[in-house]
């Protein structure tokens, strides 16, 4: 009787304990099988790498080239460092000077390349990273030499660099009276929320200072009015760099509640249908273009598989599933539209994909040219505290939130975003930008180059048809041609909407000459038999045996 009595206990402690297994097996089935998927994997990995770097035969030679071919890289290289140091030589000067108390410099500096290749290339190919001035669509450095902006200014910069002067100016015009007073506002806040609660179709609008605040206080209201604590986002999405939301390298503490999830998956749709701890999703709609990776970085570019593509009618349908699973499951859909807002459509991602968010984050652009984080969200997940219970508050307060300096020139950016010239912009934007894009890869086609591109309306990557150990280089042979990507070269190209024909016409051509450049220069070597997994096995077993020493 006894025995009968604890055999019914087990099987109903089993019973319990069935649905929590089911559901940690559905959630592990839901994980994307990269590295990426696996956070704390992705840390410990990122643990046993050493630290080790290419002598200056390996550097030119790392595929097993031959002699002849190591020439023409030693010549090329020697030609590109030559260029570049004598046309930029007060702005490298100048770079030197600052990099020993810049942490943010050596970083980039650091991790333009895969870093086998960084120590010989940071000691022979002298970069600037100071400019003067801007105009048009081009920068200028300390020596007057003028570039073509792809940088984008890390997505800032959607109306051209003359816009933005005018929105600063002009915003801090407004409220020059004022000055810097805080704690009240200035009567251009009120005009700031009525064009953003139109533009969100949400009903408030908290003001913070960085795009990575935004996310902090969407996930945090979140998680107040849901009595949940877990977050989920989407495998390679970057939210900012708070903790929560940037699990794995980079971040020195382990994911904490955070659930990373394969995007465009049924199974991650599984999860959030039966678990109850998911107060919020997170969605950045730049996913669309690389799902399930993180940010093309040229660091990571140690051979030819990046992949990338946007399917704009698969990544809305899989908006939707989303939009009705979380209203179904009170779980709080929030759009990071901190990089795209405003770049897409007038009225962002969501308008651009037709659905609406319970929360959405802005940033970047929409201050104008000055600091700014932005959510704006439903009346019911915005509030901060809980009239039943008033001593349960959700304290989020910012010394410079609804800064009047700030607010001001959010408000030019809002006008302006009205006006028909602006609105005129959107008009076939994707189109114009598609248009381009095939126009750029018909040019490398013709000209026999193994580069494609492709892109997100205005949010390009260049993709590499061969295998190679080399890509990486060919920031370099752009930026001889007077082309300027961000630090992480060239997986992320932004364009400025005031590019005109005229301009991307020269872009093509000197993104064209780049590529023969380099490939005339021998590092994109035809006589390679090696396949892209191949070249990462060579390094798998490089480092391997740098471990074992
Ligand atoms: C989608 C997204 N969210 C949040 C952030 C963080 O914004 P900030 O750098 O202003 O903190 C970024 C920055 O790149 C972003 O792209």
């Amino acid at each position: 009787m006894e025995t009968l009595a604890m055999s019914a206990l087990a099987l109903g402690t089993m019973a319990a304990a069935w649905p929590a297994a089911a559901q940690r097996i559905a959630l592990s089935r839901a994980k994307h099988r990269s590295l990426a998927g696996h956070s704390r994997m992705a840390k410990r990995v990122a643990s046993l790498i050493p630290g080790y770097s290419y002598d200056e035969a390996n550097f030119f030679a790392a595929d097993d080239a031959p002699a002849e071919i190591v020439a023409h890289r030693r010549s090329g290289f020697a030609d590109l460092c030559q260029l570049l140091g004598e046309r930029h030589a007060k702005t490298i000067a100048m770079s030197d000077q600052a990099r020993d108390y810049l942490p943010d410099m050596q970083f980039t500096g650091r991790y333009r390349v895969p870093f086998q290749f960084s120590p010989y290339l940071r000691s022979h190919l002298k970069l600037g990273s100071f400019v003067q001035s801007s105009s048009g669509v081009t920068l200028e450095d300390l020596d007057g030499q003028r570039f073509m902006d792809l940088t984008g200014s890390y997505g800032v910069n959607v109306f051209g660099y003359d816009f933005y002067k005018e929105t600063i100016a002009e915003g801090i015009a407004r409220v020059a009276e004022l000055g810097p007073v805080l704690g009240t506002y200035h009567p251009v806040v009120l005009e700031v929320i009525k064009r953003l609660r139109v533009i969100s179709g949400l009903d408030e609008v908290s003001f913070h200072m960085s795009g990575t605040e935004a996310v902090m206080q969407a996930v945090r209201v979140a998680r107040y009015h849901s009595k949940r604590t877990h977050l989920v986002r989407f495998c390679g999405a970057y939210h900012g760099w708070w903790e929560d939301v940037q699990p794995g390298p980079g971040n020195p503490l382990p994911p904490r509640q955070t659930y990373t999830l394969q995007d465009l998956s049924e199974r991650s749709l599984r999860v959030l249908e039966t678990r109850r701890d998911i107060a919020c999703v997170l969605i950045n709609p730049l996913q669309a273009l690389h799902p399930n990776m993180s940010a093309p970085g040229d660091s990571t570019l140690v051979d030819s598989s990046r992949r990338a593509g946007f399917d704009r009618a698969a990544y809305t349908a899989w908006l939707q599933k989303l939009r009705r699973i979380c209203t179904e499951r009170g779980i709080a859909l929030i759009f990071d539209e901190v990089f795209l807002g405003f770049r897409l459509a007038p009225g962002g991602a969501q308008e651009y994909f037709g659905v609406q968010a319970d929360l959405v984050t802005y940033g970047k652009t929409l201050g104008g040219g000055l600091p700014v984080g932005v959510v704006c969200g439903k009346r019911e997940w915005m509030q901060r505290f809980d009239e039943k219970r008033p001593a349960d508050l959700c304290f989020a307060r910012g010394t410079f939130n609804a800064l009047p300096q700030v607010a001001g020139a959010m408000l030019s950016f809002l006008e302006r975003l009205e006006t028909p010239q602006v609105q005129a912009i959107y008009t076939d934007l994707d189109k114009t930008w598609n248009d381009r894009a095939e126009l750029m890869n018909k040019r490398l086609q013709q000209a026999g180059v193994p580069v494609r591109v492709t892109n997100m309306s205005t949010v390009w990557t260049v993709l590499y048809d061969t295998p190679s150990r080399y890509n990486w280089m060919f920031q370099f042979y752009l930026r001889a041609e007077g082309l300027l990507l961000s630090w992480v070269g060239s997986g992320r190209m932004i364009f400025s909407l005031n590019y005109s024909a005229n301009d991307f016409e020269e872009v093509t051509d000197r993104f064209c000459r780049a590529a023969q450049a380099m490939r005339r220069d021998g590092w994109w070597w035809d006589g390679s038999q090696l396949s892209n997994k191949e070249i990462r096995r060579g390094i798998f077993r490089e480092m391997w045996a740098r471990r074992r020493g």
